[in-house]
């Protein structure tokens, strides 16, 4: 006869132990054998052992005072000279460096899952429940890891993977290129727990087997690095939770009215007098390292310069290239302060444009295929106070938007990667741009921001479009605005729109944002970007983006900003549009995904659900 305490196992595993996988795989099934995994678990290619990895990201570094570059350069061994591959890349290495990171995750795991049953179970499998053991992964990749490989060739590899685990502790990885190996191995780490004498691995839910393939390739984050410091360490750690799951984009918004931190060795006054700090800047060899670390975990990391617009702090190093600076009256000129606007018909732009790209691209360009050029809020009365325009009317405006814009995107295709414009360049100020071919470099990827429904527009003229409005995915809404009221409660006499007085809900109590509630994660997870587009287009959708951005947010709270909301729209972007009936099942998973986030990987991510409702079996109305 059973004891009393092995039926209410038994029933427990019955009711509540799944596999906890984020994103959600296209297929999966599992079983209930115990499989502990050997410490010395070995990860083979037909090619051979993994070898060490280079490259590691440090502890976590608040940008409080004093520079990042020392830490950076410790963090990555620079001191010793080891220098980042520059235009192609050894792809075994990067394949190597993986399986060797995932090896190290899963025989180190700390995750011990007892936030997952009730308070009384015993939930741990008894030593003697199987001898059973994992002690190699075998990964047959149909288009082996060749010695060099382009950043454009690596990003399109196929990133489709199957795992098959037996009970017996045969494990088998199959995918066709570097990329769906490491979309395989992001996976497996999720496949084990830690016992809790932290002293073997293992699951209770032998065999298994996956099957699994991403809705949209481009599943990315737009993250600001301008409105507040975030170092290339914040950088890397966030790198870091976007490839547990398995996002593949990260968009760095680069500069901004506020500050320009990024470093043009060219143009060196645009970064010493135009960030924040002479030395809270981000040199050409940041960025490498940042860029390679995305790269190594199959996110493509790439930088967005946003122009014409959004550009005032360009006026810290150039003033005669920027029109409107910092204008008192800054709601007349700008969406946000300080305004400012580059000169739309001005030969000096074009040069310091000349300039600039010619400088970033070639350095940008090895380990990415994008560059955005911006183009959102672009504001018509910055240009009453352009002496190279002095207009503000839209059939003077349109045409040298047009040709700035035809300009700046040209260069980045002839750098040979795809250029992103947000939405107002297309449907407010009607630009085209060269689309159609079927080289993606030749396209402009067009990314829509405000309305859900702008996707259908773009779409409908053909051009490769991203998702992401601010009602659905902008992770800043909801935690107030920024901007006080005046003192005297009026704007000064002297402007003569009023700043104050004007937006109530922003400068009133309860000082509301504009995009306020707070985007919860269950709202992101049910937000569905194909609601209202129709079948004929959504095969020119390349996927979306939720967005970070960071007037209110630095190295202190970013992590609980983004996470755990960021992971609940990749489920949406990997997996395809969810729905509310799978919001229990996701809060579990999610939850799961958000204690090794915490315990493996040290993300400070904020929590997805009361303990007592993972506990015992979910609260629900
Ligand atoms: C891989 O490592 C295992 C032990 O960790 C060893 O037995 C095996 O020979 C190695 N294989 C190759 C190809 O180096
Ligand atoms: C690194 O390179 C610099 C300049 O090339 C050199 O001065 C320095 O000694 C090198 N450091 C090491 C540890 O090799
Ligand atoms: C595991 O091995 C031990 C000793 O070798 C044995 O006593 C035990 O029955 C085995 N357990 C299983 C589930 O095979
Ligand atoms: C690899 O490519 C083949 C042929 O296109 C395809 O059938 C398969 O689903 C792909 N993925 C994996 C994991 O094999
Ligand atoms: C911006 O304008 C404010 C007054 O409106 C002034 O106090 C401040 O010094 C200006 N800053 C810059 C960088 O021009
Ligand atoms: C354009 O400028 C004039 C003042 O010159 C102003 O009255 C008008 O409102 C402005 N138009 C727009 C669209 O802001
Ligand atoms: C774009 O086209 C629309 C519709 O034809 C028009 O209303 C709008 O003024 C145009 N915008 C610009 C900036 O020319
Ligand atoms: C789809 O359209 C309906 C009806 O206009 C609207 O209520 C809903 O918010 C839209 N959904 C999305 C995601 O655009
Ligand atoms: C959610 O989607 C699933 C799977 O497509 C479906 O079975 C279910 O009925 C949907 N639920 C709702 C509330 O739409």
């Amino acid at each position: 006869m059973l004891s009393p305490q092995f039926i209410l196992l038994s029933i427990n595993l019955f009711i509540s132990f799944g596999l906890c996988l984020w994103p959600h795989p296209r297929e999966f099934t599992s079983g209930s054998s115990v499989l502990w995994v050997s410490s010395q678990l070995n990860i083979q290619t037909s090619s051979g052992n993994a070898t060490t990895g280079r490259y590691s990201r440090g502890s976590m570094y608040v940008a409080l005072a004093g520079s990042w570059r020392y830490l950076v350069s410790q963090t990555f061994g620079l001191s010793d000279n080891v220098s980042i591959p520059t235009n192609s890349f050894s792809e075994l290495e990067i394949l190597q460096s993986a399986i060797q990171r995932t090896q190290k995750t899963i025989t180190s795991t700390r995750f011990v899952p007892w936030k997952f049953y009730s308070k009384t179970t015993d939930f741990e499998p008894d030593s003697s429940a199987s001898n059973q053991t994992l002690t190699t992964v075998k990964i047959c990749q149909s288009n082996a890891a060749k010695g060099t490989i382009s950043a454009k060739d690596f990003f399109s590899g196929d990133e489709s993977y199957t795992i098959t685990i037996s009970e017996s502790g045969a494990a088998d990885i199959k995918s066709n290129s570097t990329l769906g190996t490491i979309r395989a191995l992001q996976t497996f780490e999720q496949l084990f727990y830690a016992y809790s004498d932290l002293s073997r691995v293992y699951t209770p839910l032998a065999p298994i087997s996956i099957v699994d393939s991403p809705k949209w390739p481009h599943r990315g984050l737009n993250l600001d690095i301008s409105r507040n410091v975030v170092s290339p360490t914040d950088v890397m750690r966030t790198l870091d939770a976007m490839s547990t799951c398995k996002m593949s984009r990260l968009h760095l918004h680069a500069t901004d009215a506020q500050s320009w931190p990024i470093e043009i060795p060219s143009l060196p006054t645009l970064a010493e007098k135009g960030a924040y700090r002479p030395y809270l800047t981000w040199s050409p060899e940041d960025l490498r390292v940042v860029q390679f670390y995305g790269l190594q975990r199959g996110i493509s990391v790439f930088l967005e310069i946003d122009m014409p617009g959004h550009t005032g702090s360009i006026a810290n190093a150039f003033p005669q290239l920027i029109t409107a600076y910092n204008e008192t009256d800054w709601s007349t000129f700008a969406a946000e302060p300080p305004s400012g606007s580059l000169k739309l018909n001005s030969p000096a732009v074009y040069d310091f444009l000349g300039t600039l790209f010619s400088d970033l691209l070639p350095r940008v360009s090895p380990y990415t295929t994008f560059f955005h050029n911006g183009g959102d809020e672009v504001n018509r009365n910055a240009f009453l106070l352009d002496d190279t325009v002095q207009s503000n009317s839209s059939d003077v405006l349109q045409p040298l938007v047009q040709k700035i814009m035809s300009y700046v995107t040209g260069m980045v295709r002839e750098a040979r990667l795809t250029p992103i414009v947000w939405e107002e360049m297309l449907v407010d100020w009607n630009l085209t741009f060269p689309s159609g071919s079927k080289d993606s470099s030749a396209t402009v990827l067009v990314q829509v921001w405000k309305e859900a429904s702008t996707l259908q527009t773009v779409l409908q003229k053909g051009y490769r479009a991203l998702f992401g409005d601010y009602h659905n995915w902008y992770l800043d809404c909801g935690h107030g605005g920024f901007i006080n009221p005046y003192p005297s409660g009026v704007s000064p006499p002297s402007i003569p729109y009023s700043t104050s007085g004007g937006v109530p809900t922003i400068i009133q109590d309860p000082f509301l944002d504009y995009c306020t509630p707070m985007k919860n994660w269950r709202h992101i997870y049910v937000y569905d970007p194909l609601a209202n587009i129709t079948a004929d287009v959504q095969h020119l959708i390349e996927g979306g983006e939720v967005h970070m951005w960071n007037e209110q947010t630095d190295a202190v709270n970013l992590d609980s900003r983004v996470w755990p909301r960021a992971a609940a729209a990749a489920e949406v972007m990997w997996s395809g549009p969810r729905n509310a009936s799978m919001i229990e099942d996701a809060s579990r998973r999610l939850a799961d995904w958000r204690e090794r986030a915490v315990l493996d990987y040290t993300i400070q991510s904020a929590m997805v659900q009361m303990t007592w409702c993972l506990m015992e079996g979910g609260c629900n109305l």
